[in-house]
C-alpha cells in the first residue's frame, strides 16, 4: 500500500513529537510493506512571522488530495490564538468536514494514574468537531463604551448532531455496546435539550446499544470516580474538548492522548494529532512525551486500512510503558522525547524479529 501524507509539525513541541510519530510509523511501514511519502509543510507560526499567514492561500487545495494529514501542534505566543488556530487548524477540521474528533482514552500498564483504584480504563470520546459552542456566529457591539456587549451563538444542527451520534453508536457496536451522552439540558435550555432529543432519536435506531446520559458537571465527577465504567462517550464540541483532557489526565498524563479528526465519508483527508498543544513552557527541551503523536500515527494507519501496522504500534507502546524504562518526566521518568520515540520504534521492529523467529 502507498500513501501520501501531509505533515504539519506546526509549533512548539509539535516540532519535537511529530518526528517521533513519523519515526515509529516508518518502523511499522518497513514491517508491513507500506510506502509512505511524507509531504512536509512549514505551516505554522514561524511561517506567519515571515509571510503573515499560517499557510499559503491555496493551502487546503494543495493537500485535499492527500491520504491523510499528520499534525504536531499549533500555537505560539507571537501570534494570537484566534489568528493561529482559526486560519490553520480550524479551517482544516471544518473545510475537510472532519466532523468526528475521535479521542481514545486508555490506562496502560506502567502509566502513572493519579487514582488509587483506577480499574480498567478504556473509552473513546467522540467529540463533535465542526459546530456547537465553537462557532463563528457572534460579535461585539458598542466597543469601548459602557454599553459594550458581546454575543457568541452555539450552533447545533440536526445533521451535525445525527452524524456524530451515529458514528458513536456504530463505534459502540464494535466495542462494549454502550454510549454515554454528555449534556447540560438543565442549564442550557435550547441547544442541550435538542442534543438530548437527537440522542434519543438516534438510540432508537440502535436498540442493541445501551445508553445513559449525564450533565457535564456530574459527568466530570464520574470520569474521575468511576472511569472504567465508560465505553463510548459522545459530546458536543466544547464538552468533548474538556472531557478529552480530563480522561487522559486520569490515565496518568495528557501527553499520551491521541486524536483522529475524521471525515468518515472519506471525501476529504482526515487529520491525526496529539490532544496536547504546543506547550511553549517546555518547547525546545526534548522532554515532551511523544506518545500522543505516536498513537495518533497508529490511528492514522488504522484509518488507512493498515490495521496490522497500527496494532504493532499500539503493542509497542504497551510494552515500552510496561517496561517502565524510557519514560518521559510527565510519567515520572527522566527520558527525552527522542529516546522514548526510539524505544517505541525499536519495540515495533523487535516484534517481528520475534514473530519471524517464532515462525522459523
Ligand atoms: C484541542 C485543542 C483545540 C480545541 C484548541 C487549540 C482550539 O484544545 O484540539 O483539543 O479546542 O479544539
Ligand atoms: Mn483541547
Amino acid at each position: 500500500m502507498a500513501f501520501k501524507i501531509a505533515v504539519i509539525e506546526g509549533d512548539g513541541i509539535g516540532k519535537e513529537v511529530a518526528p517521533e510519530g513519523i519515526r515509529v510509523v516508518e518502523a511499522a511501514a518497513r514491517l508491513f510493506d507500506l510506502d509512505i511519502a511524507w509531504d512536509r509543510l512549514d505551516w505554522g507560526c514561524d511561517r506567519h512571522a515571515r509571510f503573515g499567514r499560517m499557510m499559503p492561500e491555496n493551502g487546503l487545495e494543495r493537500i485535499a488530495g492527500h491520504d491523510a494529514i499528520f499534525l504536531g501542534a499549533i500555537g505560539w505566543p507571537t501570534v494570537s490564538d484566534v489568528e493561529s488556530l482559526w486560519t490553520l487548524l480550524m479551517p482544516i477540521r471544518r473545510e475537510f468536514q472532519q466532523y468526528v474528533n475521535l479521542r481514545p482514552v486508555r490506562l496502560f500498564e506502567g502509566a502513572p494514574s493519579p487514582l488509587a483504584n483506577p480499574g480498567r480504563i478504556d473509552m473513546c470520546i467522540v467529540r463533535e468537531n465542526n459546530e456547537g459552542e465553537y462557532s463563528e456566529i457572534g460579535g461585539r457591539m458598542f466597543p469601548d463604551t459602557d454599553q459594550e456587549m458581546v454575543v457568541q451563538e452555539t450552533i447545533l444542527t440536526r445533521r451535525g448532531c445525527d452524524r456524530v451520534m451515529r458514528f458513536a453508536f456504530e463505534l459502540a457496536r464494535k466495542r462494549r455496546r454502550k454510549v454515554t451522552s454528555a449534556t447540560k439540558s438543565n442549564g442550557i435550555v435550547y441547544t442541550m435539550p435538542y442534543w438530548d432529543e437527537r440522542f434519543r432519536a438516534m438510540s432508537s435506531e440502535f436498540p442493541d446499544v445501551a445508553t445513559d446520559q449525564y450533565h457535564i458537571d456530574i459527568m466530570a465527577a464520574h470520569l474521575v470516580g468511576r472511569p472504567a465504567s465508560f465505553d463510548v462517550v459522545v459530546a458536543s464540541n466544547l464538552f468533548g474538548d474538556i472531557l478529552s483532557d480530563l480522561g487522559p489526565a486520569v490515565t496518568g498524563t495528557i501527553g499520551i492522548a491521541p486524536s483522529a479528526n475524521l471525515n468518515p465519508e472519506r471525501r476529504f483527508p482526515s487529520m491525526f494529532e496529539p490532544v496536547h498543544g504546543s506547550a511553549p513552557d517546555i518547547a525546545g527541551r526534548n522532554i515532551a512525551n511523544p506518545i500522543g503523536a505516536i498513537w495518533s500515527g497508529a490511528l492514522m494507519l488504522d484509518h488507512l486500512g493498515a490495521t496490522e501496522a497500527a496494532e504493532a504500534i499500539i503493542g509497542a507502546i504497551e510494552r515500552v510503558l510496561a517496561s517502565g524504562e524510557n519514560l518521559t518526566r510527565d510519567m515520572g521518568g527522566t527520558a527525552s522525547t527522542t529516546s522514548l520515540g526510539m524505544a517505541i520504534a525499536d519495540a515495533v521492529s523487535a516484534r517481528t524479529e520475534r514473530g519471524v523467529a517464532a515462525h522459523g
